[in-house]
């Protein structure tokens, strides 16, 4: 399984920052992640791979990023982008940002806006898109900031921006979204506190301008990944797979609590910590799942995975309604769009209401369809599982994208029977 993509891009943010040598294992080889690694070393850090999924990186110190000469690309990464707006936010250096076209398609003023407040200029367009400039704070300004989205890229570029601030730096988040970057803030020796607050919400409070002490990193594999070979094994009749040393972090496991609501036996063999992640082996065999409604409050804990489990809904018995995906319409696609026409293109009847998706299972979907992937890995790998299950194949139009998040998707799809041209 390929590694986890939110932790190898910190991992090398973070490495980035520190002074010495951070080892990372099992780093996702991933586009996004690759992508991330060439702009920081265009900010000054040495980054180099050192074997199979071994990579090191050699940081400059909180606040140290040295002015790059031409503009940073981002590929498709908004995390490996969001989070560097952050950082750079906090260095004194002017820094462009841009990214493919996709990328291009995306909002960045919800981060700007805070990062202006902590004493950064952006210069972008008024539709608040890349390409765009951004002078970091000479002096940053610790702040107070309620994200008005629920958004781990959103909270990180501020804790970010934040390391380079003197005082605390404290994120109110109303909504628990993926704590990687607390945790491995803590991990490089920042004082970070977390609150838990009565609504759900958390505390995040940081102490500004820590010397951070690079740690080793192990990464753990992917379960935005895992979800599609795991929703292919319950679809496809008489599978057993075992998915080894996927991370298991409570914020990232809606999916799996959705598919035990559906019918799914997905057995957690062997809990384990690595790499201070909770991590299992997980064994999935094929099951006959029943339409649910997922709630909107479980939205940020399987924010990845709509796709897929909207392919998983239209095997299923009944209806499934999905609330609240209004951040669906921000991501590498319109997903909300681009996932209702997966299904739409393939015999299954759904409906888009207000930020909800309504799916009407039919145990087995016709297929046949030609689906518009929208430069979106997500939308390729999840109609790719669709056709693995449906009467007739299912064709993409581009597979290029799976590269950001999965490299060796195909290969691995195929070595579990699928087939493939
Ligand atoms: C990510 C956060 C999520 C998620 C993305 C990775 C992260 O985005 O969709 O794939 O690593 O912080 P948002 O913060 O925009 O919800």
């Amino acid at each position: 399984m390929p590694g986890d993509k939110s932790i190898s891009i910190r991992a090398l943010l973070l490495g980035a920052f520190a002074v010495g040598e951070t080892r990372i294992a099992g780093m996702l080889e991933g586009e996004d992640v690759l992508s991330t690694a060439g702009a920081l070393r265009r900010l000054g850090a040495h980054i180099a791979q050192t074997g199979e999924r071994q990579w090191q990186v050699r940081g400059v110190g909180v606040g140290g990023f040295a002015e790059p000469r031409g503009a940073l690309d981002f590929g498709n990464s908004g995390t490996g982008c969001r989070l560097a707006l952050g950082a750079v936010a906090g260095c004194p250096i002017t820094a462009t940002f841009d990214g493919d076209a996709s990328l291009r398609s995306r909002p960045m003023r919800r981060v700007l806006e805070p990062l202006e407040r902590m004493g950064a200029r952006a210069l972008v367009s008024a539709d608040g898109r890349l390409p765009l400039t951004l002078a970091g704070a000479r002096d940053p300004i610790p702040i107070v900031f309620k994200p008005p989205v629920p958004s781990a890229q959103l909270k990180s570029a501020i804790l970010l921006a934040g390391l380079s601030a003197p005082g605390e730096t404290v994120v109110i988040e109303a909504e628990a979204t993926r704590d990687h970057t607390e945790k491995m803030l803590a991990y490089f020796g920042a004082d970070v506190q977390v609150d838990r607050l009565d609504n759900g919400g958390r505390r995040i409070t940081l102490a500004g301008q820590p010397e951070l002490a690079p740690r080793p990193i192990v990464v753990p594999a992917d379960p935005s990944s895992a979800a599609f070979p795991l929703v292919a094994a319950l679809l496809v009749p008489r599978s057993e797979v075992v998915f080894p040393g996927v991370m298991m972090n409570p914020l990232r496991t809606g999916l799996l609590t959705t598919l035990g609501e559906m019918g799914a036996a997905i057995e957690p063999l062997e809990r384990r910590n690595e790499g201070g992640e909770e991590v299992a082996d997980l064994r999935v065999r094929a099951a006959t799942l029943r339409g649910v409604e997922v709630p909107a409050s479980r939205a940020p804990s399987m924010i990845d995975e709509y796709p897929v489990l909207a392919v998983a809904a239209a095997f299923a018995e009944g209806v499934t309604v999905m609330r609240g995906l209004k951040e669906l319409r921000v991501k590498e696609s319109d997903r909300l769009a681009a996932t209702a026409a997966l299904l739409r293109g393939n015999g299954v009847t759904v409906e888009v209401e207000g930020d909800d998706l309504i799916v009407q299972g039919n145990g087995r979907p016709a297929g046949g369809g030609i689906v518009a992937t929208h430069m979106d890995h997500r939308i390729a790998m999840a109609a790719i599982v669709l056709g693995l299950g449906s009467e007739r194949p299912v064709q993409i139009d581009d597979g290029r994208f799976i590269a950001t998040s999965f490299p060796g998707f195909v290969e691995l799809m195929r070595s579990l029977g699928a087939q493939l041209s």
